[in-house]
């Protein structure tokens, strides 16, 4: 890590009481770790508010019985105006499907692109998760 800089912040004791019993729960050893986390968890929501390039990962749940399922779902990532980069899919049972999507862009195109595969029919859950491309976060 570059050199740290040491500050200090004010806050409740409340605040800070809550705070440390989160940090506990989530398995940090120290407030820094998890302020540092905070932060770099803002900047990124920030890349994706300023429509910044970023990476998505989606992943979607459905029965592959349901008819033409499998194909829409495969068509919607040709059809992406984000970057798919990678699929995986597992056949999880008899009935399920689930598929890990990663996918590269701007941030309203990724949201776009997993608003229209995870609103496909017949899926019955899905999540994006975006995180930031990491030229532009500091350790
Ligand atoms: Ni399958």
């Amino acid at each position: 890590m570059p050199e740290a800089v040491r500050f200090s912040v004010s806050l409740s004791e409340d605040l800070l009481n809550q705070f440390d019993a989160l940090l506990e729960k989530k398995g940090y050893e120290n407030r820094s770790e998890g302020i540092r986390d905070l932060i770099r968890d803002r900047l990124v929501q920030q890349e994706i508010d300023e429509n910044k390039e970023v990476v998505g990962v989606i992943t979607i749940l459905y029965d592959h019985h349901v008819r033409e399922l499998s194909e829409k779902v495969i068509t919607v990532q040709h059809h992406s105006e984000a970057n798919v980069i990678s699929a995986m899919h597992v056949h999880l049972d008899h009935h399920n499907c689930l598929e890990a999507i990663v996918v590269r862009g701007e941030g309203a195109l990724v949201r776009k692109f997993a608003d229209r595969l995870i609103g496909t029919r017949g899926v019955k859950h899905g999540r994006l998760v975006i995180t930031s491309i990491g030229t532009d976060l500091p350790k």
